[in-house]
C-alpha cells in the first residue's frame, strides 16, 4: 500500500508550507496531496481552507485577497514559533519542491465550496509548461472540476473525492468519467467500495494517521493511504 504525504507531513510541519513539502520530498513516500484555492488576482495557491483565519496571523478568504496581500502574513506560527516567517505556497512554488523527486503529486482543486472560474484551465496550463502530465493526479469534492479535467486532458489521472457512504460507486464515477475514488476512512471499508477496489479501480483512502486503520485498509485492498505522519506511517508498513 502506498503513503501520500497530505498537506506535505503536516503533522509534523505546518499544513501546506514549503517546510512541510521540503519534508515530504526528503522521504521515500510514493506521493505528496495538497489543496488549491485561487486568490483574487487569480494566483493559485497552495493552502487547505477558503479562509486564512486558521493557518495564518491574517483573517478574510482566499478568494478576496490578492498574492501580495497573503504574501504579508505568517502561515507557520499558529503551528508553532519554529515555522515563523513560512509564507503561503503557490502552487507554481510547490512544484518547485518536487522537481527533481519522482512523487506523485495529487492536486486537490478547493473548488467545491467557492467555484474559482478559470482555476482548472490555469492548473492544466502549468501542469503542460511544467511537462509533469504524468506525475499529477487531480482530485476534487467538486465534480464539475475533475470532469473537466478529463475534457481537456484525458491523459491525466483523476479522483473523484468523497467524504460519505456511497451507493453503486462505480456507476457514477465511471459516468463523471473519473479514473480513481478517493474516500474518507469509515467510508472506505464498506461492501460498495470493495466493489470498486474488485473492479480494478484505484481506491485511496484520507486521512490515515492510526497503524490499525492503516491495516484494516490494506487488507482490504486500498491502493494508498493519505496521512499527516508520513514517516510513522512508512516505518509501520515495512513492519508488517
Ligand atoms: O485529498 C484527500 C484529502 O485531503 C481530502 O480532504 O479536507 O483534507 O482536503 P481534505
Ligand atoms: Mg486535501
Amino acid at each position: 500500500m502506498d503513503v501520500f504525504a497530505h498537506r506535505g507531513a503536516s503533522g509534523n510541519y505546518p499544513e501546506n508550507t514549503i517546510a512541510a513539502f521540503n519534508e515530504a520530498a526528503r522521504l521515500p513516500v510514493f506521493g505528496v496531496e495538497f489543496d488549491v484555492h485561487m486568490t483574487a488576482d487569480g494566483e493559485l495557491v497552495v493552502i487547505h481552507d477558503e479562509s486564512i483565519d486558521r493557518t495564518s496571523n491574517g483573517t478574510g478568504y482566499v478568494k478576496d485577497l490578492s498574492l501580495a496581500e497573503l504574501r504579508k502574513y505568517d502561515f507557520g506560527s499558529w503551528f508553532s514559533s519554529d515555522f515563523q516567517g513560512e509564507m503561503i505556497p503557490t502552487l507554481a512554488d510547490v512544484l518547485d519542491v518536487f522537481e527533481f523527486t519522482n512523487h506523485k503529486l495529487n492536486i486537490e482543486l478547493k473548488s467545491d465550496i467557492f467555484p474559482y472560474v478559470g482555476m482548472v484551465e490555469k492548473v492544466l496550463a502549468l501542469i503542460t509548461e511544467r511537462q509533469i502530465a504524468s506525475r499529477v493526479i487531480i482530485s476534487s469534492f467538486d465534480h464539475a472540476a475533475i470532469e473537466s479535467v478529463k475534457l481537456y486532458h484525458p491523459e491525466i489521472e483523476t479522483a473523484a473525492l468523497f467524504m460519505e457512504v456511497i451507493v453503486h460507486p462505480l456507476d457514477y464515477i465511471r459516468r463523471i468519467p473519473a479514473d480513481a475514488l478517493h474516500i474518507f476512512f469509515p467510508a472506505a471499508i464498506r461492501p460498495s467500495i470493495a466493489e470498486v477496489i474488485n473492479s480494478g479501480m484505484p481506491v485511496r483512502t484520507f486521512t490515515v494517521n492510526d497503524v490499525t486503520h492503516a491495516n484494516i485498509l490494506k487488507q482490504a485492498g486500498v491502493q494508498a493511504i493519505f496521512t499527516d505522519y508520513p514517516e510513522k506511517m512508512l516505518t509501520f508498513l515495512d513492519s508488517i
